[in-house]
């Protein structure tokens, strides 16, 4: 049924690309592009069919989205067409030993643009070939969320420096073999995005892009059975706004607008979008909180399996707009959840939670037991997927363990879950962990916890205390190297948090800041200590033998 749906409508819009695009570029370069849809198209009109077939215009909103990407195709620079056909003879470059991950925000790391390009000798010295930058795109000013509130996906901060420099600093990274990576920020926008605004001036086909209802009948019905993801900030997850009378779908602050992907518009608005960010030179797009992109009354409204259509999806475009770039989901979810969205067709990258919070479970109880259960369940991709490994990123560390491995291994779930955040506050006798909580949850006791790695590892608890300095100091370093060993040799992609390789203490200063002092993960995102880095060859310095061993 697919294969002759999709042969048909082809047929039908072939001539009509053609007729609109194909004067613009030679015959041979157009073939090879239509060549790529040919491949592609039944996979896409499969899951634009299951998503938007029930909409009277489908076919209207099909050709929309097919022009959208030869639009941005046409765009792409000569250099990145060639690196798609270099990466399409080597479609697995991500799973080679040589890729070693590191992530950072530029104006923590080195101020802007021009200082990353200052510091590539660094990041090469560390044999560094991915860095993932943090979000850099227009934002509103103060509380933004770290930049996850985009108000533009063509313009960055201009603190940073403009797109044209991004697009250099992609090039310049390339050509020593490093690979950029960053967010796509899809399931929300900010709203001073220029969509929101003109729906909070009354536009009915801008509210369309979001999620809005006049009263709180279907919000009161939603939140029966969806979570809180940022209870501190809002509870539930609709925000009231006077000036057009209406609550807004907010899965994370009140300031971050759930796109609404029931409507076709939305996907191809943001299809260009992400194409945009694949020209720049875009090599891994990190897909942002992928789990919340569909909504469905009576659901957890995480991990539907619209979801995983619209990812597809938009994965699909890319195989025919921009091969050279691949996805990488960030899935903090329950790990059988997380795995869903590891496929050559969805994300051949993705985060592995599992791992990470494994990781600190066998530092805290000193046996790996539950660390070997839960990776010979889930550790095995599928061919040609590959795991992100990481101890600790810029957000939170969740007990992302799979309640049932814990019965099947006698452990109370929700006990455990309790030790290991007292753990890593401090709170047990003998814990050398020096963390903070982040988003408890008073009524269940639940809690997420934030610190850098030298911190939770008992760095900072031992610089703290002179007498048994040294042994304390000796035991810490090693658990820093003992992660960092695991992540780099399990297989996979090792993803360093910069600084983490020199020791970085928590930062407590963040509570000086209006905007920061009511998240907790800033306390793990400090400037980086270049001072420190300045110590990284003395053997007997802390940093020199943290960055010596790595
Ligand atoms: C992701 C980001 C996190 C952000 C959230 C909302 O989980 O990693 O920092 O708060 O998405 O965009």
């Amino acid at each position: 049924m697919w294969e002759k749906r999709s042969a048909t409508s082809l047929s039908r819009l072939l001539p009509r690309l053609s007729e609109r695009f194909s004067d613009r570029v030679e015959a041979e370069e157009w073939q090879g592009y239509v060549g790529r849809l040919k491949t592609h198209f039944p996979h896409l009109f499969q899951l634009l069919y299951k998503l938007y077939s029930d909409r009277y215009d489908f076919f209207y909103h099909l050709e929309n989205i097919l022009a959208i990407a030869t639009k941005m195709w046409l765009a792409r620079p000569d250099d990145l067409k060639a690196l798609d056909v270099i990466r399409q003879a080597d479609p697995r470059w991500y799973q080679s030993h040589r890729i070693v991950g590191a992530m950072c925000y530029v104006d923590l790391f080195a101020g802007d643009f021009q200082g990353i390009r200052d510091r590539i000798p660094y990041l090469t010295e560390l044999g560094i070939t991915y860095l993932h930058l943090m979000p850099l795109f227009k934002s509103p000013e103060g509380d933004n969320d770290g930049g996850y509130a985009i108000s533009s996906y063509r313009e960055v901060n201009p603190a940073l420096g403009s797109i044209e420099e991004l697009s250099l600093l992609a090039t310049e990274l390339r050509q020593h073999g490093i690979s950029l990576v960053i967010d796509f920020i899809f399931n929300h926008t900010s709203d001073e995005h220029e969509w929101a605004k003109r729906a909070l001036s009354g536009d009915p086909d801008y509210q369309e892009y979001y999620r809005m209802y006049p009263d709180r009948e279907q919000p009161d019905t939603f939140e029966k059975t969806v979570n809180s993801v940022f209870p501190d900030e809002h509870p539930g997850c609709f925000t009231y706004r006077n000036e057009i009378s209406q609550w807004i779908w907010t899965t994370f602050c009140n300031y971050q607008w759930d796109l609404n992907y029931e409507n076709p518009i939305v996907f191809g608005r943001m299809a260009e979008e992400m194409l945009f960010l694949a020209n720049i030179g875009v090599e891994v797009l990190r897909l942002d909180a992928v789990a919340f992109l569909w909504k469905k009354q009576g659901t957890s409204c995480e991990n539907l399996p619209e979801a995983h259509l619209l990812i597809q999806a938009f994965n699909a475009l890319v195989e025919i707009v921009a091969p050279a770039m691949v996805f990488k989901s960030e899935a903090i979810v329950h790990p059988d959840e997380v795995v869903r969205y590891v496929s050559k067709e969805e994300c051949p990258l993705s985060y592995n939670p599992q791992l990470m919070a494994l990781l600190w479970n066998t530092l805290a109880v000193k046996n790996t037991r539950l660390l070997r259960y839960g990776i010979e369940k889930r550790f095995t991709l599928p061919e040609g997927c590959t795991w992100v490994n990481y101890i600790r990123c810029h957000d939170d560390i969740g007990w992302g363990i799979s309640d049932d491995d814990m019965q099947d291994l006698e452990i109370d779930p929700y006990k455990h879950r309790q030790y290991l955040t007292k753990f890593y506050t401090g709170q047990i006798p003998g814990s050398f962990a020096k963390g903070l909580t982040f988003q408890e949850k008073p009524e269940t006791g639940e809690a997420r916890i934030v610190g850098t790695t030298a911190s939770l590892c008992g760095l900072e608890n031992s610089t703290n205390d002179n007498e048994s300095k040294n042994l304390d100091t000796d035991l810490a370093i090693k658990r820093i190297l003992l992660l960092h060993g695991i992540i780099l040799t399990i297989g996979g992609i090792p993803l360093i948090y910069l600084g983490d390789e020199l020791g970085t203490l928590n930062d407590y200063t963040y509570v000086d800041s209006p905007e920061k002092e009511g998240d907790s993960r800033w306390v793990h995102r400090s400037e980086f200590n270049w001072e420190l880095a300045e110590q990284r060859r003395d053997s007997s310095s802390i940093p020199g033998r943290i960055y010596l061993g790595f």
